[in-house]
This record gives structure tokens, sequence and C-alpha cells, in this order.
């Protein structure tokens, strides 16, 4: 067998009132095109074209190696689409499968069921079906006798064919000799006046070829037409990543509020508060502790880990560091094992040493830190002259006094110290004391005689 799979996505969305082409909408870090892709994935089909209409250049310039976009413009309907799409797969296709790319809760499972069905019963054509509840605005499945006739889009309908629950989901596998003779034969004589690909069902039953059909389940074909459903669709997404995590072993407290995408790893063992996103290429590591309230993006927590209401983007925290509350770790902060990184800290693009501390209100930038320092209460490194970055070192077993400005660049040596309030703006040699401080004057009974001031003035 030559599979080619054609995803339909030239559609504008019109409903999403947005700029973006509906089918590059997110869900769970990953767009709704790359959704059925990943769905088509396990089936290993021998081509994938996509069908793109609407920025069509957007839409292509997104899409894996491995899968051809191709133009449909006009877009004359689903029937025109599949066309344009066939017309884009090489003479070796035998079997085709026409997927939508706006449906993104599809499981492989199903596709790989209606292959199967094809292939076994040697079928012309393969439709996937769901029995609805409300199958209000679908197009509708007409059987005789258990078999498919045909199918009967709800505008077209009469009211015993609206009667009818079984709705076309819009996945169909093809026989592409079949398929190619039949596009040549549709027509827009319908209320809409477009090529319907559901068409191709009614012509081949007429003709006497076999039609197979596969049931699936209802929740498996929301399609996705506006932000209400790409919310719904993103929560069911949610939810089976997380399930799959929590068997794997992962904890957490309440699945409801943690929202994990698709290529993040955590590890068996690490547990989850609630409240907590976490995105790109992130991974968690065994034993970690994260959340409540974390959002981290592209950073990696390692094992042992604790980080607790905090934004990490481009972070990597090591074994054993605590992290939070109220802490920023911005791109290439990193932090070495067993260290600390505490309230109202932001660090960005520096390395904090092993057991090294930075505990409170402090902004590192373009630093290095040695291993077992301790960084005082309101330290500053002013990394910024108006020109250039530029770095700051802190050696080993070095005490940064509290509300110290390292004005880099500058070097603090190992096991040296910093007074309370200096303005550091030289290197500091190893072991010195540096403080940059105007010495404190004091005014004996000066309280005094500003009361007695006061009551002259008669205030
Ligand atoms: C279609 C089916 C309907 C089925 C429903 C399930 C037809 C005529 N009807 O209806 O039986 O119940 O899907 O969701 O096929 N597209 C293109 N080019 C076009 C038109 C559409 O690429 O010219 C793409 C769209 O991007 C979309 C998909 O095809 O992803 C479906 O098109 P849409 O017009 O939404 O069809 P429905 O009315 O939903
Ligand atoms: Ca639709």
């Amino acid at each position: 067998m030559h599979l080619a799979v054609i995803v339909l996505a030239a559609g504008k969305g019109t409903r999403m009132k947005s700029e973006l082409p509906k089918v590059l909408h997110r869900a769970c870090g990953r767009n709704l095109l790359g959704w059925a892709l990943a769905t088509a994935e396990p089936l290993k089909a021998d081509e994938t074209v996509v069908v793109v209409g609407h920025e069509a250049d957007d839409v292509v310039a997104s899409l894996p190696a491995g899968a051809v976009g191709v133009v449909q413009e006009p877009q004359l309907g689903t029937g025109d689409a599949a066309r344009v799409g066939f017309g884009a797969c090489t003479p070796d296709a035998d079997t085709v499968l026409v997927v939508l790319g706006d449906m993104p809760l599809l499981r492989p499972a199903t596709l790989e069921a209606v292959i199967d069905t094809h292939r076994t019963e040697r079928a012309a054509a393969t439709l996937l079906t769901a029995i609805f509840r409300d199958p209000t605005g679908y197009g509708r499945v007409v059987r005789e006798n258990g078999q498919v006739v045909g199918i009967v889009e709800e505008r077209d309908a009469d009211e015993e064919q609206r009667a009818i629950k079984e709705m076309n989901v819009s996945v169909y596998a093809f026989d592409a000799a079949i398929l190619s003779d039949v596009l040549g034969r549709l027509r827009s004589d319908n209320d809409q006046g477009e090529y319907y690909l559901t068409d191709v069902v009614g012509i081949l039953a007429a003709d006497g070829e076999r039609i197979a059909s596969v049931v699936t389940d209802e929740g498996e074909c929301i399609g996705v037409n506006s932000h209400a459903d790409l919310a719904l669709v993103s929560n069911v997404l949610r939810r089976r990543i997380n399930d799959r995590l929590m068997q794997d072993g992962v904890a957490m407290l309440d699945p409801d509020r943690v929202y994990i995408d698709v290529g993040v790893d955590v590890a068996a063992g690490v547990r989850i508060y609630p409240d907590v996103y976490l995105q790109g290429a992130t991974t968690i590591e065994a034993g970690a502790v994260v959340g409540p309230s974390v959002h981290a993006t592209d950073s990696s927590i390692a094992v042992g880990a604790t980080v607790r209401y905090s934004v990490l983007e481009g972070a990597a925290v090591g074994p054993g560091a605590t992290v939070g509350p109220y802490t920023y770790l911005r791109p290439g902060a990193e932090l070495g094992i067993n260290s600390k990184a505490g309230s109202f800290v932001e660090i960005k693009n520096s390395q904090v040493g092993p057991r090294s501390k930075v505990p409170h209100l402090s902004y590192i930038g373009d630093t290095t830190i040695g291993e077992d320092s301790n960084v005082g209460a309101a330290t500053i490194t002013a990394n910024y002259d108006g020109f250039e970055k530029n770095r700051t070192e802190i050696g080993d077993r070095v005490k940064i006094g509290s509300d110290t400005i390292l004005v880099a660049p500058v070097s603090v040596g190992d096991d040296a110290y910093t007074g309370a309030g200096s303005v550091i703006s030289h290197d500091v040699s190893p072991g010195a004391l540096a403080l940059e401080r105007s010495h404190q004057e004091e005014i004996p009974g000066y309280a005094e005689r500003r009361k007695r001031r006061a009551s002259e003035d008669g205030k």
C-alpha cells in the first residue's frame, strides 16, 4: 500500500475573528494543523499533502519536513479542496486518507481503524462517522439496509434526513484510482454552490462500489470554529496530557489547574501543585516540586529542586535548588546544585554556583557567582552602562553585604566581603573587605532643639 494523507486546511475560520489562519491557532503548545499531522503520524504515510488557502505562506512555513503544502484558490468547497490535494499527490498513491485540519481530538487509533477497515473490506471508500446527540449543522450519513448510500448536508436535507443522528466526520479513506475518477464528476448544484466531497460517497454508492464505515466516539469529532471550541478542545487535550503523566508517576494535587504543553518532559516522582504552566522545551526531573503558581517556558528544573510562585524563561534550575516565592529567572539564568534564588529576585544570563544564595530583593545580570557565596538582600548588579552589558564576577565563599551595588565590569575575589550599602566599582581582592560608604555623622540634641523651635513658631 502507498498511502497519501490529504489534510484540508484552506478555510478562513471567519468566526475566530483573527488575523491568524484558523489552523495556526494553538492548543496545548501545538497548532491545530500540527495536531492533525500528529494524529496521522503513526500511519507512516508515504506522502502528506496539506491544502492551504487563507494566509497560505504562513501555514506552509509552519509545516514540518515531509509535508507538502498546496494552495487552493479560490476555495470552491471540500470536493474542490480534495481535488487540489489529490493533484499534488504522486501517481504512486493507491490509498488516500482525507482528514480535516481543525479536528484536533481525533486519536491515531481511530485513523488506524479507518485504514484497517478500508483494507480488509476492500472498499472503494471508507468513512468515519459518529452518533451525535445533536448533529445540527453537520452532514448526515444516509443508509439503506445498513449500507451507506450517501451523505446529505444539513442545508440540503429534508426533514426525515435531518432526524438522522449519524454524522459525517469528514475523515475518509479512498481508493486512489476511483477517487481520481469521481472527483472529476462532482457538480456544484447544491445550496452553497460548492463542490462537496461528501457527494463522492453518493456517486460511488450509485456506481455500486463498496462503501465501508467506522463509527467513532462523538467526543473525538469536535471541529474548531470559534474560540469557545478552541478552549473546549484545549481542555480535553490538556486532560489527556495530564492523565498520561499521572499514569506515568507524576503527582498532581489538582490536574484541572495544571497546564502542560505537549512536548514538555516531566519525570515520574515530580509533584505539581495548582496553577502551573509548563511550556516549550521544558523538562522537570524526578523529585522536583513545582508550584503553586509557576510559569516555566523553555526551562529545566533538575532532580529535587523546588520552584514556587515564579516565572522561568530559558532558565536552568540545578539539583536541589530552591526558587521563589516571587522569583523571575530570565534566559541564561543557571542555578547550581543546592543553590537558592529567593523572594523578589530577578536573575538573567548568570551562573549561581553550588550552594550559593541570592535570597532577597536582588537583580543579578551577566554575573558569575562561585560556590558557597551569599548575596545580601537588595544587592544589584549595575550591568548596563547605557552602551554595553558588562559582567560581574563573584568568587567562592564571598559575602556580599546588603544593598551592595556592583558596578560592572567588576570582580570580587574568593573569600572577600563587601560592606552593606557599598557601591563597588573597583575589583575587590581575595579575602578583603571592600567598604564604600560616607562616614556617619551624629548631631547630638537635635530632637530637643527642633521641638523648642516648633513651640516658638506656634506650631
Ligand atoms: C463538512 C462536511 C460535513 C461534515 C463536516 C464535519 C462537506 C460538504 N461537508 O462540513 O458533511 O459533517 O465537515 O466537520 O464536506 N475546506 C477547504 N477548502 C474549501 C472548503 C473547505 O480546505 O474550499 C476545509 C476547511 O478548512 C475545513 C474543512 O475543509 O477544515 C471543512 O470545510 P467546511 O466548509 O467547514 O465544511 P463543513 O460545513 O463543516
Ligand atoms: Ca467545519
